[in-house]
């Protein structure tokens, strides 16, 4: 007889702030669990890389709004990466430099921007089997998650990840800049009127300080396992 255990998928969410290991981390779970990956920030920063590009004022919140509202942005997720196109062109590289991130941080403090942005990650998310990952997961666009994780580490380390990233593509990157970055827009993320950082009830906390990303995507991947079981989703099936 065989005894295959059946996983019906959930729905993780994984927040934290920058650099706190998450992508890679949420990527890693996405892929030993057979789910599909959504990067929420990215769609941030496609919406920060379109204002940029039609030269609007980024503090001029109705502009950034509608330019939100008719940006036509598609995420794919496939072979371990993400890639975005926005209005059919490819952007995925251009989303990942700093002024797209630091545009990002920006245009996420207009609520209509996250009323957009919300609403077609909640669509996203709704056929389960999704690790999805920002900021908000937990606390708003998927607070019915399965599993909450609320993912973080210490500014130095936050700072050192991000360089390291950097200079792997080949940027010139100062470390103390990065740092002072990274605690400003911590600061931005988490002081934010509309939807600010912060644990979801229920997250469990993970300090990745003193870890590296597969231990723990390895960890979010025991919880989910563990999660399957207290909530009864896994259905173990006999075969004679
Ligand atoms: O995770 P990231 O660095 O790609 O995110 C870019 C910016 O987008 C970051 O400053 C915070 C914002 N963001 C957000 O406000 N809500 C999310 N769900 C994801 C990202």
């Amino acid at each position: 007889m065989e005894i295959v255990a059946e996983f019906q998928k959930l729905t993780i969410a994984i927040d934290g702030p920058a650099g706190s290991g998450k992508s890679t981390a949420a990527k890693r779970v996405a892929e030993l669990l057979g789910y599909d990956y959504i990067d929420t920030g990215a769609m941030y920063r496609t919406v920060g890389l379109a204002a940029l590009s039609a030269g609007a004022r980024l503090d001029d919140a109705s502009r950034v709004e509608q330019i939100a509202r008719q940006a036509q942005i598609e995420l794919r997720w496939s072979d371990g990466r993400t890639r975005v196109w926005l209005d059919g062109r490819e952007v995925s590289e251009e989303i990942r430099r700093a002024e797209a991130a630091q545009a990002a941080s920006v245009v996420s403090t207009v609520p209509g921007v996250r009323t957009i942005l919300v609403r077609r990650q909640k669509e996203f998310a709704a056929r389960g089997g999704v690790v999805m990952e920002g900021r908000d997961i937990g606390t708003v666009v998927l607070p019915q998650a399965d599993l909450k994780i609320f993912l973080t580490a210490s500014p130095e380390v936050r700072a050192r990840r991000r360089a390291d990233e950097m200079a792997g593509r080949g940027e010139a990157v100062d470390y103390e800049q990065m740092k002072e970055e990274v605690v400003e827009r911590d600061r931005r993320d988490t002081e934010r009127a509309a939807s600010p950082l912060a644990a979801a009830e229920h997250a469990v906390i993970v300090d990745s300080t003193a870890m590296d990303a597969e231990e723990v995507a390895r960890l979010i991947v025991l919880l989910a396992r563990e999660k399957e079981r207290r909530i009864g989703k896994e259905k173990p099936t006999f075969s004679a």
